[in-house]
């Protein structure tokens, strides 16, 4: 699709990516491949409802009506077959401020929380700024390829954990958890009483003939220990209009969430965050798929490129745009290994570190562009390889 093979120039759009090049990295000539939006026009419908919306000139408090809770309701359906009630919804604008939400409403000050690592490194910041402590159940890489080690996950839980933050699918491995791997954490958490608060932003970012299953699908028993973070963000890159929501099936639990939400004066949807949220989960579904399509190439072409040319490894995944490469083979520390990608190889990619001790020898590279700018990418580092 033309859409995903357009070079757009963002600079100067106040893009965290391309706008903030020098201050990160800096150099002016690094390319940006890092924070997880995408470089592609969102679906025509979205930009047009958004131009119809801003025409109107008015921007006064808006509703979350029916309609949009329907549009979000029939999204949920149809692409991961899980039929929710509209009730269930929560509004937000973020899903990481969800997390810190859901954090204070429902755990308390010490309580001890799970998380799988290496992992989106706002969870470790979400625990701990509310004096929470870190537990970590760290994913094992077995044939390239990231599990769950299910004894450590189990002795972790019946230390006294309170709530495990899923990432789902997992940013940076690319995992999209399977229904046993599912069903297996959600049935050990109800056992020992652990809330599941699933981080499911990339959801609809599977790669072409892998479902996502949100892990409250799978009982009503765990529903009702569940909160599920989503929203159109990632999917059709609209995360500058800031609008996600929570699935929470089990009232009290929604009832403090949202009570949580109130006292930081927190009500409702920005207007043009509603009115794209609507459109795209109305009218996206062929962008979409076309999208995920463009994303499995790319990622093909990663794999097989840098693998072919370099001793660079790139881990095997099922989804999400960012890709997580092994770089033990350059025998770098972590500082270098960064330094490594921004100044010898001018690519701007997110230090594996971040993530985790786990991942000091990995770098996470986001290709959601369009080929021309993916393939400079990966040639530059080939180069560097080549020349180190
Ligand atoms: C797992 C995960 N959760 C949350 C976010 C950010 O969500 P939001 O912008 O809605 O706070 C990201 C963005 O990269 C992510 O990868």
């Amino acid at each position: 699709m033309e859409i995903f093979e357009t070079v757009h120039d963002r600079k100067n759009t106040r893009s965290v990516k391309w706008d903030m090049v020098k201050d990160l990295f800096q150099s002016e000539d690094v390319l940006p491949m890092w924070v997880a939006d995408m470089d592609f026009q969102a679906p025509d419908a979205v930009n047009q409802a958004l131009i119809d919306r801003a025409k109107h000139g008015i921007y006064g408090y808006t509703i979350v009506d029916d309609s949009v809770k329907s549009s979000i309701v029939n999204w949920i359906s149809k692409r991961h077959h899980w039929n929710i009630k509209s009730e269930w919804l929560s509004f937000s604008p973020g899903v990481v401020t969800t997390l810190h939400m859901a954090i204070q409403a429902l755990t308390e000050p010490e309580d001890t929380i799970l998380i799988q690592t290496p992992v989106y490194t706002p969870f470790y910041k979400v625990i701990e700024a509310h004096n929470r402590t870190i537990v970590k159940n760290p994913l094992v890489l077995e044939e390239n390829r990231y599990t769950i080690d299910f004894d450590d996950f189990e002795e972790k839980l019946k230390q006294g954990v309170k709530a495990f933050i899923l990432c789902s699918p997992h940013n940076p491995v690319g995992r999209v958890w399977t229904s046993d791997e599912l069903k297996k954490m959600a049935e050990l958490c109800l056992e020992h009483n652990v809330l599941i608060i699933s981080d499911e932003i990339h959801s609809d970012l599977s790669f072409p003939n892998k479902q996502h299953i949100s892990i409250a699908s799978l009982s009503d028993d765990i529903a009702n220990n569940s909160i599920t973070c989503m929203s159109p963000s990632k999917t059709f890159n609209l995360a500058g209009l800031q609008a996600s929501y929570a699935i929470t099936p089990n009232q009290e639990m929604r009832k403090k969430l949202e009570h949580y939400f109130l006292i930081q004066g927190f009500h409702g949807l920005n207007t043009m965050g509603n009115t794209a949220l609507e459109a795209a989960y109305t009218y996206g579904e062929e962008w979409l798929d076309g999208l995920r399509n463009i994303l499995y190439s790319h990622y093909t072409y990663v794999k097989e490129k840098l693998e072919k040319h370099t001793d660079l490894r790139v881990t095997d995944a099922d989804g999400t745009y960012l890709v997580w490469i092994d770089c033990s083979s350059l025998k770098l520390d972590a500082k270098n290994l960064n330094k490594f990608f921004s100044e010898k190889a001018k690519v701007g990619l997110n230090a594996g570190v971040d993530y985790g001790e786990e991942g000091k020898q990995y770098m996470r590279m986001n290709i959601a562009c369009p080929r021309e700018t993916l393939e400079e990418g990966v040639n530059r580092i080939i180069q560097a390889v080549h020349n180190n």
